[in-house]
């Protein structure tokens, strides 16, 4: 089994969930323009596993400028059977605190103006996308969760709002959306998810919850609380993955 795992910020470089990364391609060209870096890949005893920095790496393209088409269609190409994407995310609903993981089960996408189709010419299809994430990998990212000693708690739901960013929301931003049910907020879910559905790409997402969501903290959303929480939250998605992995691979 080929699995994939899309590395969101501070994900760009999860060197422990394999032992011999080489580059998985000569070029990170597609028909559809460059993704985002060049896959790197890694043996496992069943199969490969590779990883694709969303941002870039080093990290330097912002998530309404991420070629989130290029970078699922390159991971087709290279014959990937399923993706474990991450991305750092503000929580919403307060039972979630900075560091934990989150298995998200649902999606409400607030973004516009992104390339987020393959649908163009030709024939005009609709996928289905009632779950939009993959029931097999969830399930499996949760299993794994009680296999592995997480410094913090993995929570197996949650309604992924999907922002354009760059800036943070403003707290009646996050107040509508929680209204609309979302419980987590952050930009690079969509589209990816949905083009990796339309490829017929297996696809499950683990968010890092890095701060509390605009007009849910102690007071303004500050860099130093979402890197002390990102570096939690990065070692604890290894560890799971490291778990993951062989039953998947
Ligand atoms: N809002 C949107 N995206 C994010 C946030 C947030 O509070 N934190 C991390 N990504």
């Amino acid at each position: 089994m080929k699995l994939a795992v899309i590395g969101g910020t501070g994900c760009q470089r999860l060197t422990g969930i394999g032992t011999r990364w080489r580059p998985a391609a000569d070029s990170a060209d597609t028909p559809y323009g460059a993704a985002s870096a060049i896959p790197q890949v890694s043996p496992t005893d069943s199969g490969e596993v590779f990883l694709l920095a969303r941002h870039g790496y080093p990290p330097a393209k912002a998530p309404h400028l991420i070629n989130y088409r290029a970078n699922i269609w390159l991971l087709k190409e290279l014959g990937v059977d399923a993706v474990v994407a991450t991305y750092a995310v503000g929580a919403i609903a307060p039972h979630l605190h900075n560091a934990d993981l989150v298995v998200p089960h649902q999606i409400i996408d607030y973004t516009w103006g992104r390339r987020h189709t393959y649908v163009e010419t030709g024939e005009i299809r609709h996928v289905e996308f009632s779950e939009p994430f993959d029931g097999g990998i969830r399930a499996g990212l949760i299993s794994a969760a009680d296999q592995c000693d997480l410094g913090s708690t993995l929570h197996e739901r949650a309604v992924y709002g999907c922002v354009q960013g760059p800036r943070l929301e403003t707290a009646a931003e996050i107040d509508r959306m929680e209204r609309d049910g979302c419980t987590v907020v952050g930009m690079t879910a969509m589209p990816e998810t949905a083009l990796a559905r339309e490829l017929g790409i297996p696809y499950a997402g683990l968010c890092l919850v890095v701060n509390a969501a605009a007009g849910r903290g102690e007071g303004p959303i500050t860099e130093a609380e979402i890197e002390v929480a990102l570096e939690q939250a990065t070692a604890d998605v290894e560890r799971l993955l490291v778990a993951f992995l062989p039953l998947n691979t």
